[in-house]
């Protein structure tokens, strides 16, 4: 497994996503340990991209608890009927919030977070087992190319499950 990360220098954000969804196959392949993992990928996606936060909130329960990620501190259990993730878990589908203060429920972890996407992770069941979930400090800073991007390093976390 290559410990580091090569990232190529383009504001376009497909040709990022396509160069490092491979990278981060390889990065959690042969390792068997789930947060040493999706830390990884945390960790992979706030350097290619610089994202304000990039978390997973793993289904425990009747919540969502807050695991790996990059970013500032951050709540640590979400109701499935509350803000973006729960609205994800719940709809099991992606969620891109162009503005945050414009979604009803929307949890503030930071004022500083302006826009979201949140995906759907499932397990083998079909079940949804943890969320993506990532912010930035810009509005309106996703889109399809985002979800289809981060579609493919979800792919790669449901492997995992
Ligand atoms: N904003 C999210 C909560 C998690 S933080 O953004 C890290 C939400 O509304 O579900």
């Amino acid at each position: 497994m290559a410990e580091s990360l090569f990232v190529p220098r383009t504001s376009d954000r497909k040709k990022i996503y396509d160069e490092i969804a491979p990278q981060i196959a390889g990065l959690v392949e042969g390792e068997t340990d789930l947060t040493a993992n999706l830390a990884n990928i945390t960790a992979a996606l706030k350097e290619a991209f610089g994202f304000f936060w990039v978390g997973f909130y793993i289904k425990k329960e009747n919540q969502l608890v807050l695991n790996a990620f990059q970013g500032p501190v951050a709540c640590t259990r979400i109701d499935f009927d509350k803000g973006v993730c729960g609205h994800c878990y719940t709809t099991r589908e992606i969620v891109i919030v162009p503005n945050v203060e414009k979604f009803p429920g929307h949890i503030a972890c930071s004022s500083a977070s302006k826009s979201e996407i949140v995906l759907p992770v499932f397990d083998k069941r079909g079940e949804v087992a943890m969320v993506l979930d990532v912010d930035s400090d810009k509005l309106d800073d996703f889109s399809e190319t985002d979800a289809d991007g981060l579609q493919k390093i979800v792919k790669i976390a449901e492997k995992l499950l």
